[in-house]
């Protein structure tokens, strides 16, 4: 029986290739990196789907070339930053994402970037493995008693203010909406993202990138922020502008960073690998067996339906208000 050709642009787990084999014929990304645009619209000539990561950029310039023959895109993500949505729809290509999945994953990342920065593990990781260590006076900043300021209050937020709890922190948040009194709890709402930067000595970004929230860190919103505040970042490295970030580190006006994603990641700022106050990680917010594998399938449950003439369980419709 003929198989959807699927292009596939990275390596999934093994249970999700099997399933991959089974349903599709497969075009894999034969590089140990992602295709380039070229590649890819090669990869995709007479492709039914494209199976797709944040790696992959999707502009506008791709929407004009791709084949007409592909009739869905998944991507395995909750953010969609990477993808021209509008470009899309005017191919009436569907974009598929993962939503709901990665929160508890994404948050248990968040709290180790809050205490590896506030900790400052990397000093201590550094003085253990380059035999430094004389005596311990690393002497750094506990979470306990603290006020936590949450940009973006949808699930990855709202399980990063459930474990803050348990650390002893205060939660404040801002959010576009603000949430029903049942998800909210003990939370304070800020109806500006201004009034939260102000009380936030530490700060955790759980926002989609768009043109609204590009660069929402830079000079001016860190000087909101109280001194020696400690930002964490496990959404989109555009929230960022980077220049304005490491010079506050340097100066110390913010205190720490824990950083799991980067504009233009893989590649990222070298300031930040220069700073002895960043605590950094390979976005790998979503990396836990169980996540990964739950994207994975709901991927392919997208792609199956939307070839298959069948409602698809998390196409994007519009543009999601908060990761
Ligand atoms: C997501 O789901 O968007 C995470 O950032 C993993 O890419």
């Amino acid at each position: 029986m003929h198989k959807p050709v699927l292009v596939v642009t990275t390596h999934f787990l093994d249970e999700i290739e099997a399933r991959i084999d089974r349903d599709y014929d497969a075009r894999r990304n034969p590089h140990e990196r992602p295709f380039t645009r070229d590649e890819l619209i090669e990869a995709s000539s007479g492709a039914d789907a494209l199976f797709i990561t944040p790696f992959d950029r999707l502009d506008s310039d791709f929407f004009k070339r791709v084949p007409a023959s592909v009739k869905v895109i998944a991507t395995y993500s909750v953010g969609v930053d990477h993808i021209d949505l509008q470009a899309a729809a005017n191919r009436k290509i569907a974009i598929a994402y993962t939503p709901g999945i990665n929160a508890d994953a994404t948050a248990d990342i968040a709290m180790l970037l809050m205490l590896g920065s506030s900790r400052r593990a990397y000093e201590g990781q550094e003085m253990v493995r380059t035999g430094t260590w004389k005596i311990s006076n690393l002497l750094a900043w506990q979470l306990t008693g603290k006020v936590l300021g949450i940009f973006g209050m949808g699930q990855v937020g709202r399980a990063v203010a459930q474990r803050a709890r348990g650390f002893g922190m205060t939660i404040h948040y801002y959010n576009p909406t603000r949430l029903s009194a049942a998800l909210e709890k003990d939370a304070v709402f800020h109806s500006s993202p201004s009034d939260l930067l102000r009380v936030s000595e530490f700060l955790t970004l759980h926002a989609p990138e768009t043109p609204e929230t590009h660069h929402f860190i830079n000079s001016k919103t860190i000087d909101l922020l109280p001194q020696g505040a400690i930002l964490i970042n496990t959404a989109r490295g555009g929230l960022v502008a980077d220049e304005d970030l490491i010079a506050a580190l340097k100066s110390g006006r913010v205190a720490a960073a824990g950083l799991d994603v980067f504009d233009g990641e893989p590649k990222l700022h070298p300031g930040y690998v220069a700073l002895k106050n960043t605590f950094l990680l390979p976005h790998m917010g979503s990396a836990t067996v169980e996540t990964r594998l739950a994207m994975g399938v709901l991927a392919l449950d997208n792609i199956d339906a939307v070839l298959g003439g069948k409602p698809a369980p998390s196409l994007v419709t519009k543009e999601p208000v908060v990761a």
